[in-house]
């Protein structure tokens, strides 16, 4: 385990059984459908290519980018689209894939700037769901956990660009960030 890291939430196998779950799920509901895929980079990466390949229908990719917490591991609230989409919008199911749903800012924001450019549906699966954190309305049609409120990285999340490369998803100390 890294040194940084308190505690392991979340091992590679059981990550691996809860993406597979996603994958057959969604692959049953959208099947006859356009899937499109929307990364929100770059915490979503790990989960989009692991989740890509446990989906069993045709389905294509897109990837978007927002401005996250900086050096911090608190939301500054705002939210700044820093890559868009390269694909137009009209004719696609679309499904949202993210890392962490937490305060629900960074998806209410998306949902609503994507749902202006009339794709055929839209949805949202996130990988966890911290729930008590909500500060807006939304939810996830998808999602792998219910997360409890602590700091996590790994498989994707970062603390400062840091631990995104960790197989599992682990808790980090609160003297690295303190
Ligand atoms: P929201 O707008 O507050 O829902 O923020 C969601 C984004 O915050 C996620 O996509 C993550 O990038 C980041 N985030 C939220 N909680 C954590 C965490 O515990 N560890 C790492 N990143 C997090
Ligand atoms: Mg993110």
């Amino acid at each position: 385990m890294h040194p940084d890291v308190s505690e392991i939430l979340y091992t590679e196998e059981q990550l691996s059984e809860a993406v597979k779950k996603l994958g057959a799920k969604i692959s049953e509901d959208y099947r006859g459908k356009n899937l499109c895929m929307v990364a929100v980079l770059k915490g979503s990466l790990v989960f989009m290519a692991d989740l890509m390949r446990a989906i069993t229908i045709p389905c294509s990719i897109d990837f978007l980018a927002v401005s996250s917490y900086g050096n911090s591991t608190k939301s500054s609230g705002e939210v700044r689209l820093v890559k868009d989409l390269d694909g137009p919008l009209a004719n696609k199911d679309l499904l949202i894939v993210e890392d962490i749903l937490d305060s629900g800012v960074t998806l209410s924001y998306l949902k609503k700037a994507l749902s202006a450019r009339n794709p055929r549906s839209i949805r949202i699966c996130t990988l966890l769901d911290k729930p008590h954190r909500r500060k807006t309305d939304i939810t996830a049609d998808y999602y792998g956990f219910i997360t409890p409120d602590a700091f996590i990285v790994g498989y994707g999340l970062d603390y400062a660009e840091r631990y995104r490369n960790l197989p599992y998803i682990g808790v980090l100390k609160p003297s690295i960030y303190e």
